[in-house]
């Protein structure tokens, strides 16, 4: 915790006393949001805001999704050839040059800010601020890994064709992160992005080839990942893999990537996570019901780093629950085109189906805290719904969708560290605490990548929260951190002493 910020030890204190004492300054924030993000995009508008949005509205009436064919295993193979002769070339191309690539596509992809966010909308059925988001995320991440690649002395030098498997959930941001952070290190790149989410990573990688990208440098492979995901990896040319999504697939291309004649070879996994945020009784009810409503919801809770567990300290837990169902009833949930709207649609029929089906049984098996109004009905809408369960350890699985799981705890914070712990992920956690020492004790004993104090536990702002779990949440680097290229690089030949 920074020394300079006072904050006085409450321990021990009733509620009333915190309240009486008006302006206690907040414990410094592990992560604090910082300034990267206005300035990868200082030139960026915000069109969700009405003096700015008539370009978005202009393309959201003209951008048309279209449907993308999946690749053959001959056009696999013939990508990965055409990848594995492009190899020396490009890793030959100054780092200079490649960073200057991924700042000309930052800014292609600035100045189209409305088209991929109308993208984003159409093919992902994101909210309009969600898209926003992304889009400078990604820009963030083009600029960010450039600067990085010059940043690191030794050159940079890649290791040959770097697979790149990608999630439907951040379809632009983590595809274009993933791509251009093995590109720019010097590796030739197949992408395969999730297949639901194609198009709007067909135009990201026209942009890139339009910005620079040599075509023998990048290749994108349409199809399900059983069939050319799983051919990519199992590919004699497959020098490293990046993958981002869930930790059943993290494990099975593990698996097929230790079982190769050339293994090992490098992972990188980003996975899923069971992600809880604690409050004790010192918190500020009205603060952790904002952060409960963006990490949970957000989205419709589909992010990696969306809450599913929220443990409450038992002095506090009714006034929390009361609250909780306020702001559940206060949630839009409707079309995602519509500035209005909170919670859009889930991605398709069978995640709908699955988070039903939990739906339904925590409905029979657990106490329902309550579920938001439908403001406006479409498709596969899931209700942003709470539940409260009796212990933790009946969380289950990740469920990806607006589920919230509330559970009250009456021992000591600490013990309930040592149980999300147990839970083996290590993605996100929150800490809604008033008292300082706390706070940063809580965070030293979490085996989580993120620890967030007092504030929501989503949206990492790349160069500034580098972003990564462990344990079954993934090996790291950390996306969007200094150290992340580096994994992406053969090692530096350092020159012997005379
Ligand atoms: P998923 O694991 O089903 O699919 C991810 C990608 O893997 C897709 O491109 C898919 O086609 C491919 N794939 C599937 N089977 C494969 C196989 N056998 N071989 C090779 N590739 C294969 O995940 P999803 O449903 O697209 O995304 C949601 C999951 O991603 C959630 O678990 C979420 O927590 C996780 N996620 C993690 C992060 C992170 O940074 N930690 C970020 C976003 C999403
Ligand atoms: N980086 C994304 C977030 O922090 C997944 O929400």
């Amino acid at each position: 915790a920074d020394p300079t910020v006072q904050v006085p030890e409450l321990l021990g204190s009733p509620l009333a006393d915190v309240r009486t004492t008006g302006a206690l300054p907040l414990p410094p924030a592990l992560y604090q949001d910082g300034d990267s993000r206005g300035r990868a995009n200082s030139t960026g508008a915000d069109l969700t805001a009405p003096a700015h949005r008539a370009p978005l509205q202009a393309a959201l009436d003209t951008v048309a999704v279209q449907a993308v064919p999946e690749a053959t295993a001959a056009e696999v193979d013939a990508a990965m050839q055409r990848l594995h002769a492009g190899f020396a070339g490009w890793n030959a191309t100054p780092v200079a040059q490649r960073a200057a690539i991924l700042r000309r596509a930052a800014d292609a992809l600035d100045a189209r800010l409305a088209e991929f966010c109308a993208l984003l909308v159409k093919e992902a059925f994101k909210i309009q601020a969600d898209c926003v988001a992304e889009v400078r995320e990604a820009v963030d991440f083009l600029r960010y890994y450039a600067d990085q690649a010059e940043l690191d002395a030794s050159g940079m030098q890649g290791r040959g064709v770097f697979v790149c498997i990608s999630p439907w959930n951040f379809p632009l941001a983590i595809f274009a992160g993933q791509v251009v952070a093995a590109l720019v290190a010097g590796n030739t790149v197949a992408a395969k992005p999730a297949e639901q989410t194609p198009f709007v990573a067909l135009q990201m990688v026209a942009l890139l080839h339009d910005s620079g990208v040599p075509a023998d440098a990048l290749a994108l492979l349409h199809g399900a990942g059983e069939t050319v995901g799983a051919g990519l990896v199992a590919h004699e040319h497959t020098a490293g893999v990046c993958f981002t999504g869930s930790t059943a697939v993290a494990q099975i291309i593990h698996k097929a990537l230790a079982a190769k004649p050339n293994a090992p070879l490098p992972l990188i996994a980003e996975t899923g996570g069971l992600n809880a945020m604690v409050v004790d009784s010192t918190a500020l009810p009205e603060q952790v019901i904002d952060a409960v409503v963006q990490s949970a919801f957000r989205s419709a809770g589909q992010r990696c780093s969306a809450l599913r567990l929220l443990c409450v300290q038992a002095s506090i837990a009714d006034g929390v629950v009361e609250m909780l169902k306020g702001a559940l009833e206060q949630l839009h949930v409707g079309v995602p085109a519509k500035l209005a709207t909170d919670v859009g649609p889930v991605i398709d029929d069978e995640a709908h189906a699955n988070i039903s089906r939990h739906v339904e049984r925590l409905k029979r098996e657990a106490r329902l805290i309550a579920e938001a109004p439908v403001a406006e009905a479409m498709p596969r809408q899931i209700r942003p719904v709470a539940f409260e369960l009796k212990r933790i350890a009946d969380l289950g699985e990740e469920i990806f969708g607006p589920v919230l799981h509330v559970v009250r705890f009456e021992g000591g914070v600490d013990e309930v560290i040592d149980e999300i712990n147990a839970l083996g992920y290590g993605l996100t956690l929150g800490i809604q605490t008033r008292i300082d020492s706390r706070a940063q004790r809580l965070a030293d004993a979490a085996r989580i990548g993120n620890v967030y104090v007092n504030r929501n536990i989503i949206g990492a702002v790349v160069g500034v929260q580098p972003f990564g779990g462990e344990g079954l949440s993934g090996t790291g680097p950390k996306a969007g951190g200094p150290d992340y290229l580096r994994r992406f690089c053969a090692e530096p030949v350092l020159a012997a002493a005379a």
